[in-house]
């Protein structure tokens, strides 16, 4: 999704902003753009639709080198992808870049036209620099007027703006959408995530919701909604194991594929006794509120809904507790019946997903007991707006397909659903310290299913030339098998569907032949038997079986029956590294077809709009 970075130096910025930009392209975007005050004393810009390296390629050959400059990474939302449409919007002397969608553009849009401005692209953006430099013929002072401006525009928004007119300073805005100071010696900088700025500077000011700030080379000022003066405090960032570097990989996906022992080791680290879960993991409120919950609603997009859905088994077996699961598109626009004590979980990487965050926003106007958010961004708006939460420790994800987020999103899960069932008593004798023990192995366990990456990449080989998948799961399963072929779809285009296994006579089975391999996931547990069942019919029908099971399970290769074996691992921790295989396929059959595995097309990582 769009990015933002900007800064005012004594030095030339260019190279800043260039490579901010590029640490952020992890976002998906479609065009890029930047607006310096260059040394001539003017604004200049240079915008290109593709990568950031056509921007830079651009910049090689008709350099702008200035000490004010504000750049872009636009993920096109209103008007195609093209230069015209692509940011820094200019409207006479100043530039804005935007993250974000503004609601009413098309009145003010109208309003300005009326006004005599002309308009050159079809972006909601180039209405704020027209709106602002409008306010400008009032105010005078480009904050005042862009304090004056934003009262007018509803939606979200990260902004930046530069004037030539007053060339001190970089003003920004931010409401819905994150914006980051980096605080520098004798030099400052703007940016929409931290990473954009850590060849900078580790020292980082969060701009809440409603701030305005005005960021000179010496200083900074912020004012909250309400346009009285605070302090945002100034946090150093410490952790330098986060570097966007692949290391010896050839994509970040696949390094976050084999970070996942470690990051799941992290998230359970500080977090186990001897034999129970820390409830205070989830705060110091944690226990108190727990012990009140007599239902759970969750509430996620895309992965972080799938982990969801394997929630639901865990909380309604485990634990006792009903729970319902909800992508937050559609809960959000629905007139919800609130169950009395219910708790309210949103599940997000980034913690910055509009529809996630506005369903916990309407939540709280409907009576819910608490929230409590799992996310891996501990500055996120997500977080901060939360009751309780719990950070999962993926560190960075670059790869726009979710993998180690996931992974560790459900060990957050699993240690909810022990944790309310302890606090609850709801728990079976024995069952929190055998899957404490389990949780304890299983970095081991993860590690010993990325050993069969080669196996899985020469099975990914059966995928090249198919344009159609089924994916099938019974129980906890069943979302592992969802996000397998939302993994595959994303990075290799090939058109994948999830069905439970006991669903397949009721239709699907009608598209099953020989050029449809049908991929399932096979722990041993009560429902193999059906499971084997279903896989019956697959065959019967001519579809080619890839089956990952449990090596305990009894399964073994045939005509047109692939078994590739699992390690053995307790039935309630199947699902987490199941997922491990289905995350390998997907990323070799990408390899195969030759798609950009890590920025698919069309995709953003943190989906900040509607
Ligand atoms: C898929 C993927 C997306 C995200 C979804 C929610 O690989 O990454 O489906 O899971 O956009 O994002 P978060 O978890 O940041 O709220």
């Amino acid at each position: 999704m769009c990015g933002i970075v900007g800064a005012v130096a004594e030095r030339n910025v260019t190279a800043i902003l260039l490579e901010g930009l590029k640490r952020l392209e992890y976002r998906g975007y479609d065009s890029a753009g930047v607006a310096l005050f260059t040394n001539a004393g003017k604004l200049e810009r240079m915008r290109r639709p593709g990568k950031v390296s056509e921007l830079e390629q651009a910049l090689a050959g008709e350099p702008l080198v200035g000490r004010l400059g504000i750049a872009h990474t636009r993920w096109a939302t209103h008007g195609a992808p093209c230069e015209r449409n692509a940011h820094p919007h200019f409207s006479g002397d100043l530039a804005v870049v935007h993250n974000g969608i503004i609601e009413n553009h098309e009145v003010l849009r109208e309003q300005l036209k009326a006004l005599g401005y002309v308009f050159t692209s079809d972006t909601d953006t180039e209405v704020i620099a027209h709106l602002l430099n409008h306010k400008l013929k009032d105010h005078n002072d480009l904050t005042v007027a862009l304090k004056a401006t934003v009262k007018e525009l509803h939606g979200a928004y990260g902004l930046a703006v530069i004037s030539a007119s007053q060339p001190d300073r970089l003003v920004a805005a931010r409401s819905g959408s994150p914006l980051v100071i980096g605080l520098g010696l004798g030099e400052n900088f703007l940016a929409s995530d931290q990473l954009a700025l850590r060849q900078v500077t580790d020292r980082f000011m969060y701009l809440e919701e409603g701030d305005i700030a005005e960021i000179r080379r010496e200083s900074v000022q912020i004012w909250d909604v309400d346009g009285r003066t605070v302090e945002r405090e100034a946090v150093q960032y410490r952790d330098g194991a986060e570097a966007a570097d692949k290391g010896e990989f050839r994509h970040f996906m696949l390094k976050e594929i084999h970070e996942q022992p470690a990051v799941v080791q992290r998230t359970l680290e500080g977090r186990l006794s001897q034999n129970q879960v820390l409830v205070n993991a989830f705060g110091p409120q944690a226990a108190e509120l727990f012990a009140k919950v007599r239902n759970v609603q969750i509430v996620a997009c895309g992965t972080s809904y799938h982990a969801g859905m394997v929630a639901r088994y865990w909380l309604e077996e485990l634990a006792g507790i009903p729970c319902q699961v909800e992508v937050a598109s559609e809960f959000r626009y629905r007139k919800v019946v609130v169950q009395p004590d219910t708790l309210f979980v949103t599940i997000s990487q980034s913690g910055e997903t509009a529809d996630t965050l506005a369903a916990l926003r309407n939540a709280k106007e409907l009576g819910f007991l608490g929230s409590l958010a799992i996310c891996n961004v501990s500055i996120s708006s997500l977080v901060r707006e939360s009751d309780l939460t719990l950070l999962t420790q993926a560190g960075r994800e670059i790869g726009v397909a979710s993998t180690k987020a996931f992974t560790t999103q459900l060990v957050g899960l699993l240690l909810l659903t022990l944790s309310l069932g302890q606090v609850r008593g709801t728990l079976a004798e024995g069952v929190e310290a055998t899957l404490v023990e389990e949780l304890r192995r299983l970095p081991t366990r993860l590690g010993e299913a990325l050993a069969m990456d080669s196996t899985v990449e020469k099975v990914a080989e059966l995928f090249a030339d198919k344009n159609h998948t089924l994916f099938l799961g019974r129980g906890a399963q069943y979302p592992v098998a969802m996000e397998g072929s939302l993994k595959l779809k994303e990075i290799s285009y090939i058109h994948a569907e999830a069905y439970p296994a006991g669903e397949l006579k009721h239709g699907p089975l009608a598209l099953v032949d020989d050029d449809m391999p049908v991929v399932t996931v096979a722990p041993n547990n009560e429902l193999l038997e059906k499971l084997k069942s279903n896989l019956q019919e697959v065959r019967a029908r001519g579809g080619q079986l890839i089956v990952f099971a449990d090596e305990k399970a009894g399964m073994t290769n045939g005509e047109g029956t692939h078994v590739i074996n699992m390690p053995h691992i307790h039935d309630t921790l199947s699902p987490i590294l199941y997922t491990i295989p289905l995350q390998l396929l997907s990323y070799y059959v990408a390899v195969l077809k030759g798609t950009d595995v890590d920025q698919p097309r069309n995709l953003a990582k943190s989906v900040t709009v509607e």
